[in-house]
């Protein structure tokens, strides 16, 4: 069922169990006054019969009427007149006698009616006995009694009381105003039922629109939300819905690019050395290499390229599993200071040999441990020493490492006078496969992996990575690590 048909159904049954109610405590008012049950059917009844009379009424038209029957000429009796008008004054009621054409007694409460035309008619057959009837504007309440007097002139008894005007009308207006009342609510009724259900259903229809234009893949659609209502809160919420479907989306695809180009820079950087290889076996094939220092020339580039490929491809598989999250730390409180020593000693005769020298300095003055997994630290320091290395074009070569302890955490710095790095390319830097240099062919190409392995180890350290870099003077790497407690 429609929300409209149902708007319409609630706001009927409210009104027919308001009318129903006002029908009932209109029934059990009287009740409730008098305290007599048959009170209702009295004061309805005698509503609307129109015909009211009271006690005293009753008992004097019944003692007329006797007496116009057995003894008319008694009617025209002053002293039996006044007895009936002592008992009709209490109940604001008065007496009429009329013989032939004339009134010849009215009680006093009737003073008003002079004309006997204005009385209601003559009619020996006695059927509109009891009547409303309207003199100068007043009307009155009558019963009456036709009857002949002895001489044969025609008698009328007539008791009266005058009612409210107001009263009269509205009681001959009752089914009119009762209709009209009947009809307004009909009308209020469906006016409202439209409004409302149209404030309702125009929101969850564009939502509706919105829904299906999302279902196809717009997710630009516009919701307005400005309402202040459940259906605006509703749209609100909606409307962030998409936003964060329209911004996972835009992730997904920017995922997906990123994996494109993975895929075409992992087949360029294999495809490289294996063209290589394949170029010098067929020199070798093909008797280029004819003189045995040529050959050990031959072979010994291949093996150099067939280790690069082997170290690009290890190079990749962790940083595939480091992406991946597949890659277990073993987290330890690592004496920072003897760690960067140790670590210092074991390379310095490569370094060495390179003609660098490596300098720890700063080093903290007590003893200070940082939570890390040690194996994968040795791999921060070692790809981001050997870039120094790669790097340093000077007669003096110099690493220098310093350690510097703040609150929580730990800074390392590892900072070279090599060639340094350009401004542009520094945000770059910890990219996968960003190399400054991009012909991939030269001597101090590598991976382009180094720094991005680096990056992804220090993040699941919950520790910062970044550079700072001048060209011609030096390039500095920091990373944090948290300290242990
Ligand atoms: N100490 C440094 N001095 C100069 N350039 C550096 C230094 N460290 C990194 N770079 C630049 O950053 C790039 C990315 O480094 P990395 O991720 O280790 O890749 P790769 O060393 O395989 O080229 C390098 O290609 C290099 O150009
Ligand atoms: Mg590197």
């Amino acid at each position: 069922m429609s929300i409209r048909w149902r708007l319409l159904i609630s706001h009927t049954t409210m009104l027919i169990v308001t009318l129903v109610l006002f029908l009932i405590s209109a029934l059990l008012i009287p009740v409730a006054i008098t305290g007599d049950i048959r009170s209702i059917k009295d004061l309805y009844t005698r509503q609307y019969a129109l015909k009211p009379l009271t006690k005293p009424e009753e008992n004097v038209f019944l003692d007329v009427k006797y007496l116009a029957k057995k003894q008319p000429n008694q009617l025209l009796n002053e002293t039996t007149l006044k007895q009936f008008d002592q008992k009709l004054d209490p109940v604001s009621s008065g007496l009429i006698i009329r013989k032939g054409k004339k009134i010849v007694h009215s009680s006093k409460i009737l003073n008003s009616i002079k004309d006997e035309k204005k009385l209601p008619s003559f009619e020996p057959e006695n059927i509109k006995v009891r009547e409303t009837i309207s003199i100068d504007h007043q009307f009155f309440l009558y019963v009456k009694f036709d009857f002949y007097f002895p001489d044969q002139e025609e008698g009328s008894v007539i008791i009266m009381r005058e009612v409210s005007p107001f009263v009269e009308l509205s009681r001959s207006l009752f089914p009119l105003i009762f209709g009209a009342l009947f009809l307004s609510l009909i009308l209020v009724n469906g006016l409202l039922s439209y409004f409302v259900s149209r404030s309702i259903i125009k929101p969850l229809f564009s939502l509706k629109t919105a829904t299906e234009q999302m279902g196809e893949g717009n997710l630009n659609v516009k919701i307005d939300h400005a309402r202040q209502d459940e259906i605006g809160q509703l749209s609100y919420e909606f409307d962030k819905m998409r936003k964060k479907l329209k911004d996972s989306i835009e992730l997904q695809l920017q995922y997906e690019e990123s994996r494109k180009e993975l895929i075409s820079n992992i087949s360029h950087d294999l495809k490289t050395p294996i063209t290589a290889i394949k170029g010098y076996i067929e020199g070798i094939q093909d008797g280029v290499a004819d003189s045995q220092g040529k050959m050990e020339k031959y072979l010994s580039t291949i093996k150099r390229k067939a280790t690069d490929m082997d170290q690009l491809i290890d190079d990749l598989f962790l940083f595939s599993k480091l992406d991946l999250k597949k890659l277990p730390f073993y987290f330890e409180g690592i004496e920072i200071n003897r760690f960067i020593i140790n670590f210092v000693e074991e390379a310095s005769f490569d370094l060495e040999e390179k003609g660098i020298q490596v300098n720890v300095e700063n080093r903290t003055k007590n003893e200070v441990k940082v939570i890390a997994d040690r194996d994968k630290l040795r791999r921060v320091m070692t790809n981001i020493i050997n870039n120094s290395v790669k790097h340093m074009k000077k007669s003096e070569k110099n690493i220098c490492i310093n350690i510097n302890e703040e609150a929580d955490f730990v800074e390392i710095e590892v900072r070279d006078n090599g060639s340094g790095i350009e401004e542009q390319s520094l945000p770059y830097i910890f990219d996968r496969f960003y190399r400054v240099d991009t012909s991939r062919n030269k001597s101090t190409g590598g991976s382009g992996l180094g720094l991005a392995i680096a990056k992804q180890i220090i993040t699941e350290h919950d520790g910062d990575i970044w550079v700072e870099s001048q060209i011609g003077v030096g390039t500095s790497i920091f990373f944090t690590l948290k300290k242990s407690i």
